[in-house]
């Protein structure tokens, strides 16, 4: 198929799995002639690619597609798509509801995207395509321009079906992807340029669990470190239950392996956590936490963390609050708990009010702020090595980099810069960012 010049739109809500996803469907559909627009008021094809884990990022995505209808109404030869988890989750109902949306896609499908938007071009719309393959797809598209930092999928789905959690619905069972096609596609990426991966799925930490024979996550990681030229390991999302002493280790011997862990907590209280169906207490969350403190003493550790879930009371928000102020997280993501229709929880009573949500919410947050804020004025006057990433966004002559633990650098410095490796030393810790000054090159 050829779609010369013709232009597509995504708007991506979720997750990197989401945004990762993105990429691919749009370097599918690259290698088909069409082109990305940034414009939607430009597009031949607009998609959202949707979320579904809570409710306000899925009804961003209705708002989305209510846009795009009207943009229809002046190009009616335009294309309209839903993809992602909604679309797993809706499936045809969508079509039923939307009459201006020519297809759904689910995220296990994405493969089939260039055939589906074939046959809409041709006038065949209307369809639905969703489920999942058996098996992790072997080869998957690499983006066509070269990537300075770059996803890498390494297992999709997820098994542990927590009590609140619609992603085991939407995104099926663990399937984990063969290490010898990972390698691969990380040598691929190292020689177009890329220096820094970070290796995703749902439940990064129990990759091949079901595989005989296959590497083990952690030897996954030693396998990666040896790739020349790949500067920085980075992986995304863990689970504690399957955070495995081993792994913890890893973060001593893998040269490569950058000093952040992603651990979501989600409760400080037994008795949550039990609800959730997350299979660990808050007694063997510490203990982690201080194990991988031993071992490696400068790590990040960032977490998501819920408020307000069916029956947390006053004893039980005060635990997480606790548990907040005794891990010290360099950065949290939390939310208010949401009902999602399929999951468990969705049918319990005890939900909390929506003002109880919104206070727990903002003591939480108040507290983080505090502690980044510390943590960040802490870091000042050391020396850090940062990844250049781009230009800062708020002024044109200072640059952005990360540092191994995660944390966001802007200092002085010229676009000539993008992509080396550097040392600063810290100015100043503000809010959500570090101040610096260029030291030298690694
Ligand atoms: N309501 C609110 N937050 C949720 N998350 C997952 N499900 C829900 C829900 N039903 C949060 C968890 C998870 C993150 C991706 O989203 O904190 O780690
Ligand atoms: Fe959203 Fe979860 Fe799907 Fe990611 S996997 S897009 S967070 S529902």
């Amino acid at each position: 198929m050829c779609a010369m010049g013709r232009l597509v739109y995504i708007k991506t809500f979720g997750c990197q799995m989401n945004e990762h996803d993105s990429e691919r469907m749009l370097a599918l559909l690259e290698g088909c002639g069409y082109r990305e627009t940034k414009h939607v008021e430009e597009a031949d094809v607009m998609l959202v690619n949707t979320c579904t884990v809570r409710e306000k990022p899925e009804k961003k995505a209705y708002s989305m597609v209510g846009r795009f209808q009207r943009l229809k109404e002046d190009n009616p030869h335009a294309i309209i798509g839903i993809t992602g988890c909604v679309a797993q989750q809706e499936g045809e109902r969508l079509l039923g509801g939307i009459p201006a949306l020519d297809f759904v896609l689910g995220p296990g499908k994405i493969h089939k995207l260039p055939q589906i938007l074939q046959d809409a071009e041709r006038g065949k719309r209307g369809t639905c395509t969703v489920g999942f393959e058996n098996g992790c797809p072997t080869n998957l598209p690499l983006p066509h321009r070269a990537q300075l930092r770059a996803y890498v999928t390494i297992m999709q789905g997820c098994d542990n079906f927590c009590s609140y959690c619609i992603v085991p619905m939407v995104r099926g069972r663990e399937r984990s992807r063969p290490s010898a096609a990972i390698l691969a596609e990380i040598e691929t990426l190292v020689r177009q340029g890329t220096k820094e991966v970070t290796l995703l799925g749902q439940n990064v930490n129990s990759y091949a669990k079901h595989t005989p024979h296959e590497l083990t996550f952690p030897q996954l990681l030693a396998k990666i470190d040896e790739i020349p030229g790949l500067e920085r390991i980075r992986f995304t999302t863990s689970h504690p239950k399957d955070l495995t002493e081993e792994t913890i280790k890893a973060f001593e011997y893998v040269g490569h392996l950058c000093e952040h862990l992603h651990l979501p907590f989600q409760a400080g209280s037994n008795a949550v956590l039990e609800k959730m169906n997350r299979g660990h207490t808050r007694e063997a969350y510490l203990a982690q936490i201080q194990k991988l403190r031993e071992v490696c003493p400068q790590i990040g550790i960032t977490a998501d963390v819920m408020v307000g879930f069916p029956g947390e009371g006053d004893e039980d928000f005060d635990q997480t609050l606790d548990l907040i102020r005794r891990v010290e997280f360099d950065g949290l993501f939390s939310f208010k708990y949401s009902p999602r229709p399929g999951t468990r929880v969705a049918r319990w009573k005890g939900e909390c009010t929506p003002e109880v949500k919104q206070r727990r919410l903002e003591i939480l947050q108040e507290l983080q702020r505090g502690i980044t804020l510390k943590k960040n004025k802490e870091l000042e006057g050391s020396v850090k090595e940062i990844l250049v990433e781009g230009r800062s966004r708020n002024s044109p002559h200072t640059m952005r980099g990360r540092t191994r633990c995660n944390r966001i650098i802007n200092f002085p410095g010229g676009s000539e810069l993008v992509g080396a490796l550097i040392t600063v030393q810290i100015t100043e810790g503000l809010q959500n960012s570090l101040r610096g000054e260029r030291c030298g090159e690694r």
